[in-house]
């Protein structure tokens, strides 16, 4: 495995929760990390929107990895499950990320550790992870940490923009944006309209 550098380095860490003045740099280093060139289907999945819902509903199991300077420099997401009828708790490990400047020091495993003893601290029997069947740095990543028993999921798409429905909604679309075109257009000639008869009516005083 590459070490950052070539060089392995010690490095000052403190692993703690995430709090809101860090979803701005998880974000920024998930864009990093999940592109749409490499991960589509991460990439797809990966927005402002999944961190805040998942630091607004479990935000005990969001953790970062912050440097001695304050930088946030790798996260890992997770949220605990539970089904109605069953006795057993999962801790599901949705998102982990190291910053790439910072990979190959250990911070990874720091990260799946401590999520996975809080996990335990919740009564979970088991952990999960998923990521895309081509990310092998991340498998063997996973597996060196005791992960196994890789169950295939498939996922499958349909394009929508020869569905009816697409076209009329996007036909409905271009007829609303040109009518509000319009009626700014209508208001500003309104407004010349008045403005040119207030000039009139000061000249003919
Ligand atoms: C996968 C990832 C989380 C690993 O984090 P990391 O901090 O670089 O990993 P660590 O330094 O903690 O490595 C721990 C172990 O995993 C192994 N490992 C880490 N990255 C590896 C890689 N790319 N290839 C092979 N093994 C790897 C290390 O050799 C180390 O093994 P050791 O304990 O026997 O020395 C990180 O590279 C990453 O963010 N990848 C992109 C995002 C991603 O795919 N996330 C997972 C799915 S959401």
């Amino acid at each position: 495995m590459k070490k950052l550098n070539g060089v392995p380095g010690a490095l000052e860490l403190r692993i703690r929760e995430m709090g809101l003045e860090d979803l701005r740099e998880v974000f920024q280093i998930g864009q990093e990390l999940f592109t749409a060139e490499k991960w589509p289907t991460l990439y797809r999945a990966w927005d402002e929107y999944e961190i805040t819902e998942l630091y607004g509903r479990d935000g005990e199991f969001c953790l970062v990895a912050e440097t001695e300077r304050g930088r946030v420099v790798a996260f890992a997401l997770g949220t605990m499950m539970q089904k109605p009828q069953s006795a057993w708790r999962y801790g599901w490990l949705l998102w982990l990320g190291v910053s790439p400047r910072y990979a190959g020091r250990g911070i990874g495993a720091r990260l799946v550790n401590q999520l996975t003893e809080r996990f335990i601290e919740h009564d979970a029997r088991m952990i999960l992870v998923d990521t895309d069947e081509d990310n092998t740095e991340a498998l063997e990543f996973f597996a060196t940490q005791g992960f196994g028993h890789a169950v295939r999921h498939v996922y499958i798409s349909k394009n929508l923009a020869k569905h009816p429905r697409y076209r009329e909604w996007q036909a409905a679309k271009r007829r609303a944006i040109s009518r509000d075109r319009k009626r700014v257009l209508m208001s500003r000639v309104v407004r010349g309209r008045d403005a040119m008869a207030k000039l009139h009516v000061g000249k003919g005083r």
